[in-house]
């Protein structure tokens, strides 16, 4: 009898009228979007625990709202990279590696934290048009199409943060 727990996490087939080598190049691309994300829900999270000063409501709230928003975005495009027929990034060490993106400095102070929640959305927001422009080639519409989405999200989320600490 077989164990049927007993099953590794395999490449399956997905004939969706794309090439098995497209749909490599955009899971690729994808598992990057997924790290990337992963590491900003981690770091939008921390700010939103440790926050204080004038601030806080303000800056709890609105991190509350978009590590709710990454969370659930994770989920998304880490099942897009299985209807693809490919693995997605399952541990912390696997999304550290594959993240362009910097972690939170735990010490810095509230305004440069809020910094570089601001640049981690931007540089997300930048290598998620690159792989839409990707997938756009490779005639993936649906992954573009999601990432279209994400990308304004990013954009979105940085000009609230930005907003919240201009003089
Ligand atoms: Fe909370």
């Amino acid at each position: 009898m077989t164990d049927a727990l007993a099953q590794e996490v395999t490449e399956l087939d997905a004939n969706n009228g794309l090439k098995k080598t497209a749909r490599r190049e955009v899971a690729e691309a994808l598992s990057r979007s997924v790290a990337d994300t992963y590491t900003l829900f981690a770091s939008t999270q921390g700010l939103h625990w440790n926050v204080q000063g004038p601030l806080f409501y303000s800056v709890h709230k609105m991190t509350e709202e978009q590590y709710q928003d990454m969370f659930e975005a994770i989920d998304d495009l880490a099942e897009r990279i299985r209807t693809l027929g490919f693995p997605a990034p399952a541990t912390l060490s696997e999304m550290a590696a594959l993240s362009a993106i910097d972690e939170l400095d735990a010490g810095g102070d509230v305004r440069a934290q809020i910094e570089q929640l601001i640049a981690g959305n931007e540089r997300l927001a930048q290598g998620m048009r690159d792989a839409v422009e990707k997938a756009e080639a490779l005639n993936d519409v649906k992954t573009a199409d999601l990432l279209t989405e994400r990308l304004g999200v990013h954009e979105e989320n940085a000009w609230m943060l930005r907003a919240t600490i201009a003089e």
